[in-house]
């Protein structure tokens, strides 16, 4: 155990998949920090979360970060934010807007003006998608994963759904506010992330639960698109890094070198589950999809020291289906509404 410079950080988020385990990681490893959850509990926030750990260490606020009252509040009592709150699924960006500029931007907004006032460390956890998506080559093997061009902090911006550009457009705020008034930020833009907790409309956990439910997974379109996959605690491990060690006003990539296109993880999840390993219906393409996600993490390696520990896919993913199993009360009341909404515009191909 280290001590950590921060004792009272406030966790935006701290009750959905991301944020959550980031709460836990703290509780375990650093004995002298409290911390305040700020978290909406929108559809994907759950208390059930945190509920182990909540406590004289962990305290739950329920609240809205663009509600400039309520932060303020917790602000006042805090040495730093780390910054998770988020509407956080592209699928739904499609079918509606408000909540992403909402929540994503002038939640962020209201945060890092808070922040100034208060003189905090503040910590904004983005996404790889600012920087839109990556080509990929059919004559490389493998058919490019893991190899060409990958994103770094110098990539330019170019987001292509509503949910990423809320977010590149929160990550520019930041990088102002670093400039313009000496905001003590950093940020990180992590690729996708998998792991216990997630909710089940992500492609992971919707694929896993449909299979315990009965229900035919679905891929999107032709399955080519590449995701660069990393655990959550790792992800973690990764923002604790950067709090504790980045260099103010700097962006650090968190990625694994996890490359994966979507079928071969459908057709792994199918084997693992006992299925075969083409069981599993083809539908509508997600318009705008992006093709293919890839980290150049060698910055956050060399600079600050960082190392992923869950560099096999197959065992993080295989405990990860065990989790889905075991924990069928965690997601199974929503699992009809879930399934209900995709089928509204999600069509058998
Ligand atoms: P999530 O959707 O599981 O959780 C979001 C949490 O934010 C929920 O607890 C929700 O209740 C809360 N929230 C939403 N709106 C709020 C508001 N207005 N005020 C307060 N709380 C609010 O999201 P996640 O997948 O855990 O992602 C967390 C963060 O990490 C997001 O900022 C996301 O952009 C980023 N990120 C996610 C991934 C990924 O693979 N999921 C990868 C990179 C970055
Ligand atoms: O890269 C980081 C991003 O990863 C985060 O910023 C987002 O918050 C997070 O949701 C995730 O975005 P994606 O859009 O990549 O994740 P999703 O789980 O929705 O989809 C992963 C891939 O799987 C994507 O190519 C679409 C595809 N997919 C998704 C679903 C839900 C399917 O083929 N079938 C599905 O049912």
């Amino acid at each position: 155990m280290t001590e950590s410079p921060y004792k009272n950080i406030v966790v935006t988020g701290g009750a959905g998949f991301i944020g959550s385990n980031f709460v836990h990681y703290v509780y375990n490893n650093f004995p002298d920090v409290h911390i305040t959850v700020l978290d909406k509990l929108t559809y994907a926030g759950n208390k059930a979360n945190i509920a182990s750990i909540l406590g004289d260490r962990v305290e739950l606020v329920v609240g809205d970060i663009a509600d400039a009252d309520i932060v303020d509040q917790v602000a006042a009592k805090a040495d730093a934010i780390v910054h998770y709150a988020a509407e956080s699924h592209n699928d739904n960006s499609l079918k509606s807007q408000d909540e992403f500029i909402q929540t994503n931007f002038i939640g962020t907004y209201t945060l890092i003006q808070a922040a100034r006032k208060y003189d905090l460390r503040f910590h904004h956890v983005s996404t790889d998608e600012v920087y839109g998506d990556l080509p990929y080559r059919e004559d490389l093997p493998g058919h490019g994963e893991g190899e060409g061009e990958k994103f770094t902090d110098k990539t330019p911006y170019n987001p292509s759904s509503p949910y990423s550009s809320t977010k590149a457009a929160s990550d520019l705020i930041v990088r102002a506010w670093v400039r313009s008034f000496g905001l003590k930020a950093t940020i990180s833009n992590c690729s996708n992330n998998y792991g216990p907790y997630q909710h089940i409309e992500k492609f992971i956990p919707r694929q896993i639960t449909n299979i315990l439910s009965g229900i035919k997974p679905k891929l999107y379109g032709d399955g080519k698109n590449v995701r660069d996959w990393i655990h959550t605690e790792d992800h973690s491990s990764g923002v604790w890094t950067i709090l504790t060690k980045g260099k103010l006003g700097e962006t650090y990539l968190i990625g694994a070198d996890g490359e994966k296109n979507n079928k071969e993880v459908l057709e792994q999840i199918l084997t693992e589950m006992g299925q075969a390993s083409d069981a599993y219906d083809r539908v509508t393409d997600r318009a705008g999809h992006d093709l293919r996600y890839a980290i150049d993490n060698t910055k956050l390696r060399t600079e600050l020291g960082w190392e992923p520990k869950h560099t096999d896919f197959e065992s993080g993913l295989k405990a990860t289906i065990d989790w889905y199993r075991e924990n069928e009360d965690w997601w199974k009341a929503e699992k009809e509404a879930v399934e209900a909404k995709y089928a509204e515009t999600q069509k058998v191909l």
